[in-house]
């Protein structure tokens, strides 16, 4: 694992479209794993910026979100899967055929979730996945207590999830309580991991993610273990950091 601090936002979220873009330079047809929640957009907009003016190709690449609510058609304009098109997808050339969003209406979820599963591995498995990482350490909808060897599977969201997702609907009754999400394990798969994080509110969760024992109570803490993740972060997100990390 690899810790960078950058100043800001701005500058985490160049950095992490650097690193995709590196990716899809490298391997055209590239394997993404693709996060949403407001982490992710400003690398995001850097994406459609480099698809706009430089030309960065994403015709042949293979797309897998983390996680989709359970109950929320794709067209609801707080589904992953709206997120996802509004924010990138219908902004670049990617092939809508290539691009996987867990189905959150799937009739057999148990069914699906095994299937999505093994569509990633049939493709030849994830070469980058971008992460977020929740207020209370989750990653994808792997709340604490999540087993770390966990597949694509279906979760009930904690308290605290739906109160930090509150925001987008119009009250808390209308929040779903289920999600389907890839697992700790389906994440921990993937050759590259980038987790983005910033602002204060994130700051006791990436000290617990860096500094504190791996847990299954802080989902995130296994990215300790991953050979090539990459957590970015902002001055802001590392402020609760001990010195040894700030000056390195
Ligand atoms: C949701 C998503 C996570 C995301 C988290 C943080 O719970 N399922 O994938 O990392 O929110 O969201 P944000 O980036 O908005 O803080």
């Amino acid at each position: 694992m690899l810790l960078v601090i950058k100043k800001d936002y701005d500058a985490i979220s160049n950095e992490g479209a650097k690193l995709v873009a590196e990716q899809v330079r490298k391997k055209p047809d590239s394997i993404l794993g693709f996060a949403t929640g407001s982490s992710p957009l400003g690398l995001y907009k850097e994406l459609i910026r480099m698809h706009a003016e430089e030309g960065l190709d994403f015709s042949k690449v293979t797309t897998f979100n983390l996680d989709e609510y359970v109950g929320l058609p794709p067209g609801h304009d707080q589904s992953y899967h709206y997120f996802m098109w509004e924010n990138l997808f219908k902004h670049i050339n990617v092939d809508p055929r290539y691009v996987h969003v867990p189905q959150g209406m799937a009739d057999d979820v148990e069914a699906h979730c095994e299937w999505y599963e093994e569509r990633i591995v049939k493709v030849g498995g994830i070469d980058l996945q971008i992460l977020g990482i929740g207020g209370n350490g989750h990653i994808a909808f792997n709340e604490p207590g999540s087993s770390l060897g966990s597949r694509t599977r279906i979760k009930t969201l904690t308290e605290k999830t739906r109160q930090d997702n509150a925001r987008f609907f119009d009250n808390m009754d209308q929040v779903p309580k289920y999600a389907i999400t890839m697992g700790i394990g389906t994440i921990m798969d993937a050759r590259k991991l980038i987790m983005l994080a910033n602002g204060k509110g994130k700051a006791q969760a990436i000290k617990n993610t860096i500094e504190g024992p791996i847990s299954a109570m802080v989902p995130a803490t296994i990215v300790q273990m991953h050979q090539h993740a990459t957590v970015l972060i902002d001055e802001a997100a590392g402020s609760l950091l001990s010195e040894e990390w700030q000056m390195g």
